[in-house]
């Protein structure tokens, strides 16, 4: 099992991910993808360590993903619910948080609509000098690594399942479709996938697509990042962004306003659902209008290169930001393999966070 280079105690943003880590995360889901393969599935490597699964935000794949992830590294596991906790007499996050400490908690994996939410709860729990590692699940619109990573793995696998390594990436160009504005997907997308030196072409109406994206790419022109120049910690989210790896200077991200331009020529197309629960204002005339623009279908895959295939991290709005028998169609589409990668992904996550502390219980 690789675990070589890992000293990260937090996963909370793919902003400062080093080459390295992505590789380590990569080969290590490869490594339990072959254990997923067996007949037990299971391996001893975090028994007696307890994952928490703190979601105060609903969630269908990346909640019930992390719960098995954990369950095949022989971890116990503790699901906590807003609807049927203390929350609601008062209680503050925090306190849930260092409640679930105090019941022994090793690795906490926080999903929270507001940014910065497990940036917090990790804060409080060095304060502490506690060893707990916090992994974000999704946080407002700020990040979501573990689905980041878990898209990195379906498309390194797609291109060398033998060996699925980030520059696998690295001449393909990616489109990113849809509502940019609110998706803590795109962004922790851009961090991984330019990290691997893809292009990444963002395309989507100029509502969904952020002005602070826009003036890099001035509307249909488009400009590559500038180094040191983060676009991603000038938005408004109170998270606390940490600095962008050096090691990557090149980032070659891309701004569309119309679908076309994005589309020609793509290896892979990425769809994001329209968050209707975060859009305070009329962003859109309508659904019907947003897929006839933007909805991707098989005839507008025809402008992409041979072989094309389309993600969408889910939820979906069938006939919304996909077409229905598009995102039922195993030629094209990648959404199950999505959701099958991210178990393979969580369990690296949970692995290398986790693997350290047995000893350190031991020891005691
Ligand atoms: N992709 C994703 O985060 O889905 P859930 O909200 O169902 O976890």
């Amino acid at each position: 099992m690789a675990n070589a280079t890992w000293t990260r105690r937090h996963v909370l943003s793919l902003a400062d991910f080093s080459l390295g880590e992505y590789d380590t995360v990569l080969q290590t889901a490869a490594s339990f993808q072959e254990v997923l393969s067996t007949r037990t599935k299971k391996v001893p490597v975090l028994q007696g360590l307890v994952v928490a699964n703190l979601f105060f935000e609903p969630s269908t794949r990346t909640r019930s993903s992390f719960e098995l992830s954990a369950k095949r590294l022989s971890a116990d596991t503790l699901n906590f619910a807003p609807g049927t906790s203390s929350l609601s007499k008062g209680e503050t996050i925090l306190d849930t948080a260092k409640t679930y400490l105090a019941m022994g908690a090793d690795l906490m994996v926080i999903r929270h609509r507001e940014a910065g939410v497990p940036q917090a709860i990790a804060t409080e729990m060095d304060k502490l000098g506690v060893r707990v590692g916090v992994l974000n699940a999704g946080d407002g619109q700020h990040e979501h690594p573990s689905q980041a990573l878990l898209d990195l793995f379906t498309l390194c696998c797609l291109v060398n399942p033998e060996y699925p390594r980030l520059k696998l990436l690295s001449d393909k160009k990616i489109a990113i479709i849809g509502d940019i504005l609110h998706s803590r997907v795109a962004r922790s997308n851009i961090w991984s996938l330019t990290a691997s030196g893809a292009e990444v072409h963002l395309a989507g109406p100029p509502t969904l697509v952020p002005k602070l994206f826009a003036e890099y790419g001035s509307g249909c022109r488009s400009r590559d990042i500038k180094a040191g120049k983060n676009l991603i910690t000038s938005f408004p989210v109170k998270a606390s962004i940490p600095k962008p790896k050096s090691e990557i200077p090149n980032r070659k991200l891309f701004i569309h306003w119309d679908l076309e331009s994005a589309l020609i020529d793509a290896d892979f197309v990425m769809t994001l659902r329209l968050q209707k629960e975060r859009m305070s204002t009329h962003l859109l005339p309508s659904w019907r209008e947003y897929h006839q623009r933007y909805g991707i279908t098989r005839t507008r895959l025809k402008l992409c290169k041979p072989g094309v295939k389309v993600l969408h991290p889910g939820p979906v709005n069938r006939g919304v930001e996909i077409s229905s028998e598009l995102m039922d169609d195993p030629q094209f589409s990648l959404i199950s393999q999505q959701v099958t990668s991210g178990v393979a992904v969580r369990m690296a996550l949970l692995y290398l966070m986790g693997s350290g502390k047995p000893e350190l219980k031991n020891g005691e």
